[in-house]
């Protein structure tokens, strides 16, 4: 079946997985790419399909109403997969408009874009989807009910490695009640919500996914995993907020990919899926196996690089412990993790040791003027 797919946000990390998951995997559909280019859109990230016939790139900002009508009836848009956003809660704590922006009224511009075109059509919504990408914080944060960890009660190919202890016994369910903290969250879970809205109100066929933290190749150095295998091959040092005790819930980037091409297609209009591998890990304890990581394959002696470790002011409002329970994906639509973490961390680190000109050009900047110029004349 041909399909006319709008990505948002497909130069980022996540999205750039995505796009290329549904460019190779679909050659029948058209696989629209739109991006604004800001700090965290880096063409470089896609250079391996930037050919194919299938896939277009769109330079759009999502608040750009006038512009997303337009290319909607130009292209005849059937699929929306939404994740454009401003993501780094760091920032949001500095600069929070910028993330009610982009994540609020971005996703309300796309919605009422897509509305009026949909609405327009004969057929209205049939064969249509505006599925939202989302994250786990909105949900707000998990106590810590046992520091030392408790068996999972579930086994899952990711959670079977003798790391994967739950912190807690409480998980993030579908139904859990929304409690964001940072501006960041605050921001997506407002998304959500118009998301949700614009079924109610209007029966547009939406999906909501809530995934937890993401790690794999081509994340922006400014979040944990990245930042501190770029720092720890520079040997410079690695900032650890508060005790480093918070926890996070990690899904290989490549994972989350294939759960969004199974929901798109196999999931139920106006249902949420959470998205997670049962994987939780204390920053510490990944910040160590990364160091050992990095340290193994550069050849430097093992644990050379611990010293880098520097404890610095915690993050505001630092969210505790997330921990996502994904069984209603993985028992409706049989979607699973297919890495464990070891090896995923594994790959990840050796990823950008063998990339080490994307990590310098991201870090220096010259990404940007590069694909600026590039795109400049088309
Ligand atoms: P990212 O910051 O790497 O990429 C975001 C992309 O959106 C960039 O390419 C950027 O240029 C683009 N963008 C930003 N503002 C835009 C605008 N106004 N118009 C058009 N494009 C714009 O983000 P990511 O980590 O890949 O996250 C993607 C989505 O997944 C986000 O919605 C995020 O909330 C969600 N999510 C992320 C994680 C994670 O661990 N990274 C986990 C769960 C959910
Ligand atoms: O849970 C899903 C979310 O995961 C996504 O919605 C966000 O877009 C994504 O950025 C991520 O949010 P986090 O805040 O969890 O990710 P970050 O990589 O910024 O931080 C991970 C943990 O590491 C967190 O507890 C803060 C800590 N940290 C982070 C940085 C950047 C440090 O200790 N030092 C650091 O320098």
């Amino acid at each position: 079946m041909k399909r006319n797919i709008v990505i948002t946000g497909g130069a980022g990390f996540i999205g750039s997985h995505v796009v290329r998951l549904f460019v190779n995997k679909y050659p029948d559909y058209k696989i629209i790419n739109l991006d604004k280019l800001t700090y965290a859109g880096n063409l470089a990230n896609l250079k391996d399909i930037e050919d194919k016939p299938n896939y277009k790139f769109v330079k759009m900002d999502i608040c750009d109403f006038d512009a997303f009508y337009k290319l909607m009836q130009e292209e005849q848009i059937d699929g929306i997969i939404h994740l454009a956003a401003e993501s780094h809660v760091d920032r949001s704590i500095k600069d929070p408009f910028t993330f009610a922006r982009t994540n609020v009224m971005g996703t309300l511009s796309l919605l009422q874009a897509a509305k009026l075109y949909w609405e327009s059509l004969p057929e209205k919504y049939e064969g249509k989807r505006f599925y939202h990408i989302s994250t786990d914080e909105v949900y707000g944060a998990l106590q810590m009910s046992n520091p030392e960890g408790i068996e999972p009660p579930f086994t899952t190919k990711a959670s079977s490695g003798e790391h994967h202890l739950a912190y807690g016994k409480d998980f993030f369910y579908e139904t859990t009640k929304y409690n964001p903290h940072s501006p960041y969250s605050a921001s997506k879970a407002s998304s959500d919500h118009f998301v949700r809205a614009f079924h109610d109100t209007y029966g547009m066929p939406t999906i909501v996914t809530n995934c937890s933290n993401n790690y794999g190749p081509y994340q922006f150095p400014e979040k944990l995993i990245p930042l501190f295998i770029n720092n720890i091959r520079n040997r410079k040092p690695l900032p650890v907020y508060g005790k480093g005790e918070n926890v996070r819930d990690w899904l290989y980037v490549v994972d989350h990919a294939r759960a969004i091409d199974t929901i798109f297609h196999e999931g139920t209009i106006a249902e949420t899926y959470n998205i997670g591998g049962f994987n939780e890990w204390k920053n510490i304890d990944i910040i160590k196996t990364v160091i050992n990581t990095v340290d193994r394959l550069l050849g430097r002696p093992e644990g050379a690089d611990l010293d880098l470790i520097t404890y610095v002011t915690d993050r505001l409002g630092h969210d505790a412990r997330y921990a996502i329970d994904s069984s209603k994906l993985q028992k409706e639509l049989g979607w699973e993790p297919s890495l464990q973490f070891e090896e995923g961390i594994e790959k990840t680190v050796k990823w950008y040791l063998d990339n080490e000109e994307w990590l310098d050009n991201v870090t220096s900047g010259d990404y940007q003027s590069y694909y600026e110029n590039m795109y400049k004349g088309r």
